[in-house]
């Protein structure tokens, strides 16, 4: 799917995780959807953080399939130095299982002299003011700049050995997989002018009708009938009949069935829907870095074929190669030359 986005404070933000890595961190709390848990983990984050114990909080947990949220609890869960929370609004003491869990992560952290240092990171409209909202009581604080780090971030002191470090969400240039740019879209993560909205409302039907439990959810919010034999734009088109989303002559609005539809997910209104399974999410990345490394061998194969080898290594090689059929050639020569007897 095309995004035409600039992904806001990517460089600065950027540049905030980097300061707060050499600053001293020791354990980083990714905010995720838990509607689309795979999909709203920023992969940049993975990657400036790497080797760092990790919380993910699943947030919004009640707008997701509580089942599937137990499913992305368990993924993460078994995965080396990480825990993972569900999450949402309705929690309004959230610090206390927070804190143990970021404790736990970093059992050597804790004390005056060695306070816990987290970093809370998470993409736009994933909840994180919510979140930080709740969690800055009476008795925490948020503080001023810390000499040497980059003054976006926000030190809250949430315990005297408790410090969380916030930074502005996050978003990546380049969304690699296909199925997370849609989810992202739909879930709202992603500026409504960026993208093509009954593109991505299509998709979300297709994904829909594929899961027997979601179509029952679908069938029962717009009163439909046996949908088998209907095309995505053909149910879509049935939607925005239900809706009274009509053009003049009694032709369906699809760019406002569109919009129905995707409101109605958001706001919970067809039910409690997760847009990925870990399974799913695991699959749809394979095929993505299949697609990925493929690219880049073919850029790699073109790069070389207008510029030449690009290693020392690869020029010599090709200098002997070329050598030796050059060589071999003048021998053919030679042998084929008449009355010559080769030395
Ligand atoms: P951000 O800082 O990560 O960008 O997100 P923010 O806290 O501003 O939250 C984005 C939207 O998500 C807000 O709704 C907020 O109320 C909603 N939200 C946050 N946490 C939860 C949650 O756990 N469950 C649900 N259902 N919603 C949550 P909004 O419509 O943009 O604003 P408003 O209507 O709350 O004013």
């Amino acid at each position: 799917m095309a995004i035409n986005w600039f992904p806001g404070h990517m460089n600065s933000t950027r540049n905030a995780i980097n300061d707060r890595m050499k600053a001293g961190l020791d354990v980083v709390i990714e905010l995720l959807d838990a509607r689309l848990p795979g999909s709203s983990a920023n992969p940049l984050l993975a990657q400036l953080t790497a080797g760092k114990p990790t919380l993910k909080l699943l947030n919004k947990q009640d707008l997701a399939d509580p089942a599937r949220t137990a499913l992305w609890l368990a993924h993460y869960n078994s995965l080396p130095d990480t825990r993972a929370i569900g999450l949402d609004a309705g929690n309004k003491a959230p610090a206390q299982a927070l804190i143990k869990a970021c404790r736990e992560l970093a059992p050597l952290r804790g004390g005056m002299v060695k306070p816990v240092r987290v970093l809370i990171c998470g993409i736009p409209n994933v909840g994180k003011s919510t979140l930080i909202n709740t969690l800055v009581s009476k008795r925490s604080a948020k503080t001023g700049d810390e000499p040497g780090i980059t003054k976006i971030e926000q030190k809250i002191v949430l315990a005297e050995d408790f410090y969380l470090f916030d930074t502005p969400g996050m978003l990546w240039p380049k969304i690699a997989i296909e199925e997370s740019g849609y989810n992202l879209a739909a879930s709202g993560a992603i500026g409504r002018n960026a993208f093509d909205e009954a593109e991505v409302a299509l998709e979300l039907l297709d994904y829909l009708r594929r899961h027997p439990a979601y179509l029952d959810l679908l069938k029962t919010r717009y009163k439909l009938g046996d949908v088998a034999g209907l095309n995505d734009e053909e149910l879509l088109t049935e939607i925005g009949r239900k809706r009274g989303a009509m053009l003049s002559g009694g032709r369906v609005n699809l760019q406002k069935a569109a919009e129905v539809l995707m409101y109605e997910f958001r706001q919970k209104v067809l039910g409690a829907i997760s847009l990925e399974t870990p399974e799913e999410f695991l699959a749809w990345s394979a095929v993505a870095a299949e697609r990925e490394a493929a690219r880049l061998a073919k850029a790699a194969d073109r790069k070389k074929r207008i510029k030449g080898p690009a290693t020392r290594a690869e020029r010599d090689a090709a200098l002997a190669a070329a050598e030796a059929q050059a060589s071999s050639g003048a021998d053919d020569a030679l042998d084929d030359a008449p009355g010559e007897t080769p030395v």
